[in-house]
């Protein structure tokens, strides 16, 4: 099977966790693209979203789903979202489409997060994907050489800017065998502003899309 057929797998497997009626935090990237095509195709109605990125908005618009700002709404019930890696604990690499503050923002006001997946996402030790992290602009040479202390070699997204008008550096080989504490250092430096790493705020179900069918962890 595709990987294209299996997201569109675990994007109807997803749909399964929405409801109408429903106030839903939606995601970035090629998997929640799919969700997005197959919520248009349900027929299910949603009250509204809250979107995590501008290219999102633009396609749940399309598909004539209110998008309203999070600031106007309470805890939302259900994210749906994708990842660049997932570990067994549901920890999880975001950022590779370079939304993951918007998206870190969202899981945190979201009671369930479901992350949908194809299985060439899942390892046993998060890593093998460089590390996405947003710094803003007058800080990158800084936070660079901070994060050059912490074990890791910083790339910065040549030509990329974020919908919050900030850069990314993505690390390779830093050592993530506790993402929590790394997670914490990074975010102590100044000038950054998220980091990808999904692991105090993991996610709580993980739907893993495969040749054998779909996965529930
Ligand atoms: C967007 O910034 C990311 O966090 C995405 O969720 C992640 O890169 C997964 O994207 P794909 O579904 O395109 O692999």
């Amino acid at each position: 099977m595709s990987q294209e057929r299996l997201k569109i797998e675990v994007a109807q497997a997803a749909l399964k966790h929405v409801e109408d009626g429903m106030l839903l935090g939606v995601g970035t990237g090629s998997t929640v693209n799919a969700f997005i095509d197959q919520l248009a195709a349900s027929g299910k109605r949603l009250e509204a979203a809250v979107s995590s990125s501008e290219a999102t908005t633009e396609r749940l618009k399309a598909i004539g789903v209110r998008v309203v700002e999070l600031n106007h709404t309470g805890d939302l019930e259900l994210y749906i979202d994708g990842a660049d890696e997932v570990d067994e604990h549901k920890r999880l690499i975001k950022g590779g489409g370079g939304a993951l503050t918007r998206e870190k923002i969202i899981a945190g006001a979201s009671r369930r997060f479901v992350c949908i997946v194809d299985a060439s996402k899942c390892r046993p030790i998060l890593g093998e994907f460089p590390l996405p992290i947003e710094v803003i602009p007058m800080a990158r040479s800084f936070v660079a050489r901070q994060l050059a202390k912490l074990g890791g070699q910083p790339a910065l997204r040549e030509g990329f800017t974020t919908d919050n008008g900030n850069l990314i550096l993505d690390v390779r080989n830093l050592d993530l065998i506790d993402p929590v504490a790394m997670e914490d250092r990074i975010n102590r430096i100044p000038g950054v502003v998220c980091c990808g790493l999904f692991a105090h705020r993991p996610a709580d179900t993980v739907l893993v899309a495969s040749e054998d069918g779909i996965q529930s962890r």
